[in-house]
């Protein structure tokens, strides 16, 4: 029988050989690995600095602990999301307020702007599946109500707005490169991009025990550092991330175009370069689908099942709350095997499976 998975990690010669030139290096943490990293990471992006931790999380806590924000203020974020977008927030004392998604599942910018009140400090809008948020309005509103907006690219690098790779358009955003990320460094590891060097300073500190120099400590921080290994892998999967995501880009046509007209397949915004982190159709018999595919050697995903705010963890802060376009979606929203090196006919695989549990 065929397997074939959701996502499959991509890997080279190049890869492997730089791995061993760091174990020969004698540098493990913070070196020279990671500071090319970082500066090619920020000329990628077009930030001026780009700061790496070990994941999405720890780099957003340590950005928003490094705003030194009043506690209460309240961010605006979506709630059909992977759950730690909401952690930093809450662990620094912030209120996360839930916003319902468009037709694309990223943030709605009319139920955005329904739900400001005077407490609202910042947006966190999500670049879902790899298509950016509609990133005009969002940042109009922002301006029009004085809110600073940190993006959430975890699984968009690369992406682009009108012309903007993602995590230009705000004051900083969240990078993952967790192994199923469109750019993995094999194991957890992240970063924020910024162009404010105060910000990007505060964040380099606090993510090295607060230290200025080696034995002097200006502030309480954390060990949230990035190594040396991860940073070679990074360094060479950023030289090829343009081509992996066109592949990715690739196989999503493919899938749209054998798949029209029999289930609901994502709508990609005007302007933008959607980099398929994940390829999401809608169907009404989600779960029966899912394992008549499982049956057939299929990975699928749900991305995902439950939205944040109904979340046990959540529910407790922010009580009950309804966002009817999210709380409609996760009982339809099945995610398709995408990678780039998925093969033609395991997508017309996939495709005749579906029409088959359909009996089209
Ligand atoms: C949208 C989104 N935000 C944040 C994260 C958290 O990333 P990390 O696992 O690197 O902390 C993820 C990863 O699952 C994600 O998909």
């Amino acid at each position: 029988m065929k397997k074939i998975p959701l996502s499959k990690v991509y890997n080279s010669k190049e890869i492997k050989d730089s791995v061993l030139k760091v174990l020969d290096s004698g540098n493990f943490i913070l070196g020279p690995e990671s500071d090319s990293f970082e500066k090619e990471l920020a000329g990628f992006v077009g930030v001026k600095r780009f700061v790496l931790s070990n994941s999405w999380t720890s780099a957003v806590h340590l950005l928003l602990k490094g705003m030194n924000l009043k506690e209460e203020g309240e961010i605006l974020l979506p709630s059909l999301t992977a759950f730690p977008s909401v952690e930093p927030i809450c662990h620094v004392g912030l209120k996360p307020v839930f916003v319902d998604i468009d037709e694309t599942y990223c943030m709605d910018p009319d139920d955005l702007e329904k739900k400001i009140t005077p407490k609202s400090i910042g947006i966190l809008p999500v670049h879902l599946y790899g298509q950016p948020a509609n990133m005009t309005r969002i940042m109009e509103i922002a301006k029009k109500h004085s809110l600073f907006v940190i993006e959430d690219c975890a699984q968009a690098v690369g992406a682009k707005y009108n012309g903007n790779r993602v995590g230009s358009m705000g004051l900083a955003a969240g990078f993952s490169f967790y192994p199923s990320k469109n750019l993995t460094v094999y194991g957890d590891g992240g970063g924020i991009a910024t162009s404010d060097d105060a910000l990007a300073d505060r964040v380099i500190s606090l993510r090295n025990h607060g230290r200025q120099s080696k034995f002097f400590n200006d502030e309480m921080g954390f060990n949230m550092r990035f190594n040396e290994i991860q940073a070679a892998v990074g360094r060479c999967q950023l030289k090829v991330i343009d081509e992996l995501n066109r592949n990715r880009g690739k196989h999503a046509a493919k899938y749209t175009e054998l798949l029209k007209g029999i289930v609901k397949t994502p709508k990609t915004r005007e302007g933008v370069e959607h980099v398929f982190h994940m390829y999401v159709i809608e169907v009404d018999d989600r779960d029966k689908m899912k394992e008549f595919l499982k049956e057939k050697g299929i990975g699928t995903g749900i991305h995902y099942p439950v939205p944040v705010h109904k979340q046990p963890a959540v529910t407790g802060l922010i009580g009950e709350i309804s966002l009817p376009a999210t709380e409609t979606a996760v009982k339809k929203i099945l995610s398709l095997p995408m990678y780039p090196a998925l093969e033609k006919e395991n997508i017309e695989y996939v495709v005749n499976s579906i029409k088959e549990f359909l009996g089209c």
